[in-house]
């Protein structure tokens, strides 16, 4: 089994979202996704509505996630972890303890050569096109990541 973990701020608007959208690209059977949020601020919550309904309108279903926190046990538990931005970035380096536990943590939109930016927009205080921005950034990534975890396996 490949784990990948989504990891932002709140776990309720990006993360939940990379989440449902990889896992809908990769067989289930070999396969685990997860996501977390550096913050406690959304423990045990749904998913923002506006995500729920971005990922809805796109035939994903992420209404079964509840929030979380990362944790450090996270580096054992998962292959790769992908993060939103730069500041999710240093919030998970922060707790790292090893070089093998760096080295599994990515910015999301660096493996997607075509875009010039490496963040992806936190859309809590934005309107439901920052969520669908936030939506299309987050299919093109997962697109190439789910590409490349399969040409792996096989
Ligand atoms: P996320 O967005 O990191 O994409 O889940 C946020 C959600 C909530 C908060 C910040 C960002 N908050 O401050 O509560």
């Amino acid at each position: 089994m490949t784990s990948i973990l989504m990891v932002c701020l709140g776990n309720i608007c990006r993360s939940p979202l990379a989440h449902g959208i990889l896992e809908s690209k990769l067989p289930k059977d070999t396969f685990y996704v997860d996501s977390a949020g550096t913050a406690n601020y959304h423990v045990g919550d749904l998913p923002d509505h506006r995500s729920i309904s971005v990922a809805s309108g796109n035939g994903i279903d992420i209404s079964n996630q509840r929030g979380r926190q990362f944790k450090i046990s996270d580096f054992d538990s998962f292959d790769y972890i992908y993060v939103m931005d730069q500041s999710n970035f240093e919030n998970v380096i922060k707790l790292s303890r090893t070089t093998d536990d760096i080295a599994k943590v990515k910015l999301i939109l660096e493996v997607d050569d075509s875009i010039n930016t490496k963040r992806v927009p936190d859309p809590y205080y934005g309107n439901i096109s920052d969520f669908e921005h936030v939506f299309s950034l987050l299919d093109a990534a997962c697109a190439i990541i789910s590409k490349a975890l399969i040409e792996k396996e096989t």
